[in-house]
């Protein structure tokens, strides 16, 4: 009985804590595009340079399919990130 109590306030907490890190994760729009080239850095360094990343010129759906392969190679990457970054990369200058 009390068991379940403890439960259900851990899953409120949770779901508490949830919500408040997805309305912080929503800065303006220039932090989020300074955070994706910072993250493009940070993940797609290892193996060659960033800038191999950012003199390419692709579309959307060829972004999309260069990253796919990127993450077969190894690289770490999300749903989240790989649709944050292909934003980016199209938005570009
Ligand atoms: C695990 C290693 C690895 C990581 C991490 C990695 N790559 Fe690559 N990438 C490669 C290899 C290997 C090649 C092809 C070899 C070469 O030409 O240097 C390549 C080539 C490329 C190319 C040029 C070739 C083409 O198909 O146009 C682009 C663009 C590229 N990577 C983008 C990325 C992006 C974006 C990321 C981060 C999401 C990333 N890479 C992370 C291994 C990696």
């Amino acid at each position: 009985m009390d068991k379940r109590w403890i439960l259900i306030s851990l899953a409120g907490l949770f779901l508490m804590a949830l919500i408040a890190s997805c309305t912080q994760a929503t800065p303006v729009a220039e932090g989020e595009l300074d955070d994706v080239e910072a993250l493009i850095i940070e993940r797609c360094s290892d193996c060659h340079s960033a800038d191999r990343v950012f003199q390419e010129d692709y579309s959307e759906a060829a972004w999309s399919e260069v990253i796919d392969e990127m993450v077969e190679k190894g690289a770490e990457v999300n749903a989240e990130e790989k649709q944050a970054m292909i934003d980016w990369l199209v938005a570009r200058d």
